[in-house]
């Protein structure tokens, strides 16, 4: 079909990706067995047979659980370049990837060894796929404000390899006014800044994130479409939503993947995008995230052109990258 001929061939970016999320089953039991962890399923298969929730909370515990098998430089080198070289299959010259550090220095894994992992895997797919690519570092949401600012003091010293910073975890109950004070801090630091909202928190989160955080993107953002107001301001100031088609339907954030806003709000005029999130969790990469659309939603070839165009606007490449890019 040619719908799905022409997102092969677009040229993409991919601007909301949880690196950890792209753990596959496959490499989770690689590396468990290598660091002797033992994993609550007896299989791969098991393990794929427990992806099934009802929000987002029921995915974070799952996600978080995985995370126990990443401990050595290693594991992050060989969880970073499987994605890179996944991704290159389906045209993306662009990814900007998050990472949760606190997730990890929980389990003593210092930030050097996080970050020499990620950083070493992205230079190397960039020589090997001519892949760019930008690191965001994530803070949970669910914890502390101030345990955010500790891991921004211990980040200080690899500013230089960090464009960026998110905001993710669980929604409800954790508005982005929690952490006004850290994030005026990376903006002195002279960090980019994009945050989860509106995935199941309310439209005034993604008011928050705008004004109180000054977000320069949003990612999700869905529950924008309840607030009129709102959306006009998205528009108007250019401000992009990283949205994730498959996640939504997973963490049932939409019912049905008809039911999805994408569209609606490409044809507000909003800079959507589209995104895989967490997709060895949600099952697919962005590639698929696309054809689940065109499979769903009453999807036009200049559709895709704009969604592939505006990844590649609402990225953060360098303005003669991006010119080259388009
Ligand atoms: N961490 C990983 N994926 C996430 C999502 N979809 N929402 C919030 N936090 C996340
Ligand atoms: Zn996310």
């Amino acid at each position: 079909q040619s719908l799905t001929h022409l997102i092969q061939q677009l040229p993409k970016a991919e601007l909301h990706l949880h690196l950890e999320g792209s753990l596959e089953p496959e490499l989770m039991f690689k590396l468990a067995r290598r660091n002797q962890i033992q994993l609550p399923y007896a299989d791969e298969a098991a393990l794929h047979q427990a992806y099934q929730f009802n929000n987002l909370q029921e995915f974070l515990d799952l996600y978080y659980q995985g995370t126990s098998v990443l401990n050595t430089e290693e594991d992050f080198y060989d969880l970073t370049f499987a994605y890179m070289k996944r991704i290159h299959a389906d045209q993306v010259i662009h990814t900007e990837v998050f990472f949760d550090p606190q997730a990890h220095l929980a389990r003593g894994v210092s930030l050097e060894t996080q970050l020499r992992g990620i950083t070493h895997a992205l230079a190397e797919a960039r020589h090997q796929f001519n892949i760019s690519y930008r690191l965001i570092l994530s803070f949970l949401r669910h914890l502390s404000e101030e345990e955010a600012l500790n891991t921004l003091e211990q980040a200080l010293p690899y500013l230089d390899q960090i464009a960026g910073v998110g905001l993710d975890s669980s929604e409800r109950g954790q508005p982005p006014e929690k952490f006004t004070r850290l994030f005026a801090r990376c903006h002195a630091l002279g960090l980019k800044v994009t945050i989860h909202a509106g995935e199941e928190g309310p439209a005034e989160y993604v008011w928050q994130a705008l004004k109180l955080l000054n977000a320069e993107r949003i990612d999700h953002g869905n529950r924008a479409l309840e607030d009129a107001e709102l959306l006009i301001y998205l528009a108007q100031q250019g401000i992009p939503l990283t949205m994730c088609p498959l996640s939504n339907q997973k963490l049932c954030v939409v019912p049905e993947l008809d039911q999805h806003p994408i569209l609606q709000l490409l044809e507000k005029g909003l800079c959507v995008t589209v995104n895989s999130d967490d997709p060895a969790y949600f099952g697919g990469y962005i590639n698929d995230n696309f054809q689940a659309l065109v499979n769903h939603l009453p999807v036009l070839p200049h559709h895709i052109y704009q969604l592939c165009r505006n990844s590649l606007i609402a990225s953060w490449m360098d303005p003669s990258e991006k010119q080259q890019a388009l």
